[in-house]
């Protein structure tokens, strides 16, 4: 492991075409630039080479050089080297810079013999003790690549942000849905080989790489990046776990190679340790989470209901011992909770937390949705009892995954009847991908069981914009105008604020 990153990050030994006899093509970046992880004295940079068309470039390991700088046209040029993109990584380059000043743009790019990348932009993130008036950041999700065109991150790329946060479902690992406007390339994922085409097929549009190549990224992944409701070591579609484990390392393998995560963040096999915490000067301290690696199997998964729900009759639902999070990533963030010191806590992670009650009213009692935290009430509860023990008292959770929107208040138990509320919750719908109606959002709402939910709204498509500020965050909901043309305009469809010191959705 540490040899392998230390490979990943050394300065190149091998001269430059000796090795590596495939030609490379007139432009091999197709996929773009990347950063990510931004530090207040560094950044994480990423590119992959690739061979003509959308082919793996083949051949031994090249040379790719990069230069970091302080101006758009790179005259100002502070940091620079080379690494080696190696062919057990796809040839995808991760380089760590360090040495930055805190809380300022820079500007990149590579070159691999002769032939340069385009010019990514970054930012540093205002150092930890650093009184900062502002920090805003974009949240998103979702990108079914065939189900409608990615105009939300061309708008995203023209935002002022100091990061984007993306909450899951990068990739789809199959085909599916309504009104296709473009396809995938093979069938459902299953070799690092599919995996890696999949990145590629995703990357080739260039509204995507634009919101790349114009603000530092910080990544959490959902099922979709491996397999549709996958848990831990067991997914439905390959219930061999040995099996299903080569599939989930080949997976994680081509998520590390395609996005801008730190060097040392290479996967171990079928492990990748992808939570992490980000701070933004005195204003913010990100916590993002992983929900998929490590949780506990689905409950009562052979009686669900119609949309993968439960109703009353499974009480295995509720068993305490049930996960998340995993033990280990659990005590990370109550103890990351526990110290909290910023004005803010945000804490990114992959689906709606607020209890959804889907009961339709029929006689079957409270029905949940199993994927989501209503099928692990307990381990919500457990990270709901760290949020109200935390001492910050202003804590937004950010989410994705249900491809709907959704404000919502957050009691420390959501089980209890006028709990007071802890924390405030913001949903992000879909880039791209197929979601519920909005009269189907409407009505769960109008049924009455869900007063904590303030609003939802469906059928739409777009990104979610954060700012924080001294004593309030507001909240962007922005929506494109139609996500099956490809020329779509955006506008803000619902804007919300959180006052310091009273957490619950306002209208703004
Ligand atoms: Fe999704």
């Amino acid at each position: 492991m540490k040899r392998r990153s230390l490979l990943l990050a050394a300065p190149a030994l091998l001269l430059p075409g000796r090795v590596a006899a495939q030609p490379l093509p007139a432009d091999p970046f197709p996929l773009g630039v990347a950063s990510g992880w931004p530090r207040a004295d560094g950044i994480s940079l990423w590119t992959r080479l690739m061979g003509t068309g959308p082919a793996e470039l083949g051949g031994g390991p090249r040379t790719v050089r990069w230069i970091l700088a302080e101006d758009d046209r790179l005259t100002r040029p502070i940091a620079g080297g080379s690494v080696v993109a190696d062919p057990a990584f796809a040839h995808s380059v991760h380089v760590d810079v360090r040495g930055l000043s805190a809380g300022r743009p820079y500007w990149y790019r590579f070159d691999v013999e002769g032939r340069t990348s385009p010019v990514g932009r970054t930012r540093t993130a205002a150092a930890a003790g650093d009184s900062v008036r502002r920090v805003r950041l974009a949240f998103a999700s979702c990108q079914q690549y065939e189900q409608g065109y990615y105009t939300a991150h061309r708008h995203l790329a023209a935002e002022e942000l100091d990061a984007v946060l993306f909450v899951g479902d990068y990739i789809y690992e199959k085909s599916w849905g309504r009104d296709l406007v473009r396809r995938h390339e093979g069938g459902r994922t299953v070799s690092l080989a599919d995996y890696r085409a999949r990145y590629a097929t995703y990357k080739s549009d260039p509204d995507l790489r634009a919101a790349h190549a114009a603000h530092p990224w910080i990544v959490t992944w959902d099922d979709h990046e491996v397999d549709d409701d996958y848990t831990d070591n067991f997914s439905p579609q390959e219930r061999d776990p040995a099996r299903f484990m080569a599939q989930r390392a080949a997976a994680y393998q081509a998520f590390f190679e395609h996005m801008p995560l730190p060097a040392s963040l290479a996967p171990q096999g079928p492990a990748l340790r992808l939570h992490s915490r980000h701070r933004f000067g005195n204003l913010v301290e990100l916590h993002m989470l992983d929900d998929r690696q490590y949780r506990s199997p689905h409950a009562c998964r052979e009686s669900w209901g119609p949309g993968k729900t439960l109703g009353p009759a499974c009480t295995e639902r509720l068993d305490p011992r049930r996960t998340m999070l995993g033990t280990a990533q659990e005590a990370w963030l109550t103890e990351g909770l526990a110290r909290a010191s910023a004005r803010w806590t945000a804490i990114g992670q992959q689906t709606l937390m607020a209890p959804l009650d889907r009961d339709s009213g029929k006689g079957e009692g409270a029905t949940f949705w199993a994927d989501g935290w209503d099928g692990y009430p307990a381990a919500r509860q457990r990270l709901l009892g760290a949020v109200a023990a935390s001492p910050v008292r202003d804590t937004l959770v950010l989410g994705g995954d249900v491809h709907s929107w959704w404000a919502a208040d957050l009691a420390a138990d959501p089980g209890r009847a006028g709990a007071p509320i802890v924390a405030t919750e913001f949903v992000g719908t879909s880039i791209s991908s197929q979601g519920p109606s909005n009269n189907r959002v409407q009505a769960l709402l109008a049924a009455g069981r869900n007063p904590h939910l303030r609003y939802g709204h469906g059928g739409a498509h777009g990104y979610s914009t954060v700012a924080f500020e001294r004593d309030r965050a507001t909240v962007e909901f922005k929506s494109v105008s139609n996500v099956k043309k490809s020329e779509a305009s955006v506008a803000t469809l619902k804007s919300f604020a959180v006052e310091r010191g009273r957490p619950g959705v306002q209208s703004a």
